[in-house]
């Protein structure tokens, strides 16, 4: 791994010096000049300083042996000492939580037999504090993130970014949540502290030795890795033990491809207060929600009408997934008839890469029992912020959209046709800095060939907004299995992106130049090249 991207920064340098000026690039020489940030800068003064270690190590997730896990283990350094919390007896990362227009210094040391560099999803943040694979640093070295929270309030995370190893990592361990306060959020009275929870949604699969199993066959790839045991917030049998009060929910999908359609089995709809970028304007009531890898959302609910003792969960609901979901997962992998041990399911020997419940199958998410009685003075906001529509009149090209689309096709994954390099950047990828662009995903919509899925697509920065969602006839009846679950309103940094569909958005590129990438979530998709860099200058 050292080498390749060795070379590919050697490439970089050449790629600068022979074929570009700097006045063309200016981001890419200043990252090429200062390829690791290992030493704080004298005039950034930190509000919080925060040293983060990633090592290998065994953990207890389960009664017999320990797992082997990629850890990230965190310690405050300077600032609030409630800005970190370490996750005990799971591979989770360590919990930050910020306050918006904290200036925050993180250390970053890598310790294990790998190349690595984090990513903060969702962050408004520097080119060179963004945790692009470029930077990824050796055994030893430390890598040091200064920046300013610039975003609203909302529920963000961080996870490794590491070149074509990404999806791996992550699996590994390498990811936690971030969550930003502001005066705004905190004066509206939302339940706190033990009443506001991260529920983060992953799937895994273990073996008999209770060792996470990954498998990267091509099959595993094209359509993303499925595991076949539901962990919340890193635990394989978690209950929420709730009392009869009101509660905020924070949702993440931190699974590498599993989308999932969410409904709480008592029928009562889904109440959302917030999405990727934060609160919404009001809250929105739906039947059900889809949440795609890296999507977030923030959930009210109300368990005070609840008698003590009532148990409901959160299920997945069916639906079809196009293509290479619901299709690759029964016909090529034997589908529902292997064994299905998906949610609270024991923990049991399974080797069972041929057992994967397909995405878009029915399986239990999160279990909540109501233990006791507490009154909970707490109401739900009618209004929770105001969001500000970006107008497609504003935007630099409103007559000439940025295209990407989305493509697969043997053993690739593509954007506008193209595969991940470090360093290639095409024309239209370069984006003038201060200006507001209009942008569409085209997932098929002009008609494509075979392999259509659906493809959770991210963009690194500042937050954008979705502006329309169109299909095309031969998809309107497996979409309509979704649609009414799709996040659309508020501050969004990933779109789910379903086949036969283009999607329109408007994305601001404000205040910092330099590189910053956009790609498919899917994380076998991205390690399989589904990402690309934007220059922004
Ligand atoms: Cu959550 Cu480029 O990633
Ligand atoms: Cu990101
Ligand atoms: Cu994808």
């Amino acid at each position: 791994m050292k080498h390749a991207t060795d070379i590919q920064r050697r490439n970089l340098l050449k790629l600068a010096g022979f074929t570009l000026t700097a006045t063309l690039f200016p981001g890419v020489l200043q990252a090429m000049n200062s390829r690791i940030k290992s030493t704080a800068s004298a005039n950034f003064h930190p509000d919080v300083e925060i040293e983060l270690q990633m090592e290998a190590i065994m953990m207890p997730i389960f009664d017999g042996p320990r797992t082997r896990i990629w850890k990230i283990y965190g310690e405050v350094i300077k600032g609030p000492k409630n800005s970190l919390v370490n996750l005990n007896d799971t591979y989770l990362g360590p919990s930050l939580r910020f306050q918006k227009g904290q200036k925050v210094r993180i250390y970053m040391k890598n310790n294990l037999h790998a190349e690595s560099i984090l990513h903060w999803h969702g962050l408004h943040v520097p080119s060179e504090m963004d945790g692009n694979p470029m930077y990824a640093i050796n055994r030893g070295e430390t890598y040091v993130y200064e920046f300013e929270i610039l975003n609203r309030a909302g529920t963000y995370w961080y996870h490794a970014h590491t070149h074509s190893v990404t999806a791996k990592q992550v699996y590994s361990g390498l990811a936690g949540l971030l969550i930003v306060h502001d005066k705004e959020e905190q004066s509206l009275g939302l339940p706190k502290d033990q009443y506001d929870l991260p529920i983060v949604i992953q799937d895994r699969s273990f073996n008999r030795q209770n060792q996470l199993v990954y498998v990267n066959n091509m099959m595993q790839r094209m359509r993303g890795f499925l595991g076949d045991q539901i962990m919340i917030n890193g635990q394989p049998h978690f209950v929420l033990q709730a009392a009869t009060r009101p509660y905020r929910l924070r949702l993440l999908n931190g699974s590498n491809s599993r989308i999932y359609k969410l409904a709480w089995d008592d029928g009562i709809p889904m109440t959302v207060i917030g999405v990727d970028g934060g609160l919404l304007e009001k809250p929105e009531k739906y039947q059900y929600v889809m949440l795609a890898p890296a999507e977030r959302i923030e959930l009210w609910v109300d368990f005070s009408k609840k008698p003590v003792g009532t148990e409901l969960t959160l299920r997945s609901l069916e639906f079809s997934a196009g293509g290479m979901g619901m299709m690759g997962g029964m016909g090529m992998m034997g589908g529902m008839g292997g064994r299905r041990r998906m949610g609270m399911g024991t923990m049991g020997g399974g080797m069972m890469s041929n057992s994967v419940i397909p995405n878009g199958s029915e399986f239990q998410v999160l279990k909540v029992r109501i233990d006791r009685k507490e009154l909970g003075k707490e109401t739900l906001p009618k209004k929770l912020t105001q969001i500000t529509p970006l107008q497609i009149s504003n935007t630099a090209n409103r007559n000439d959209p940025r295209t990407i689309r989305l493509s697969m096709r043997h053993m690739s994954a593509l954007l506008n046709g193209r595969s991940y390099k470090m360093n290639d950047i095409r024309p239209d990828e370069i984006i003038p800095v201060n200006t507001l662009q209009l942008m569409e995903f085209d997932n098929g919509f002009h008609g494509m060939n075979g392999m259509s899925m659906p493809h959770p697509m991210h963009l690194h920065g500042e937050q954008f907004q979705i502006i329309k969602r169109q299909v095309n006839s031969r998809h309107r009846s497996a979409y309509s299995t979704v649609s009414e679950g799709l996040m659309t309103n508020g501050w969004k940094d990933t779109v789910l992106v379903m086949p036969g569909e283009k999607v329109s958005i408007l994305k601001p590129f404000n205040d910092f130049k330099g590189l910053f990438m956009y790609h498919c979530h899917n994380l076998e998709h991205e390690d399989m090249g589904m990402m690309r860099d934007l220059l922004i200058q």
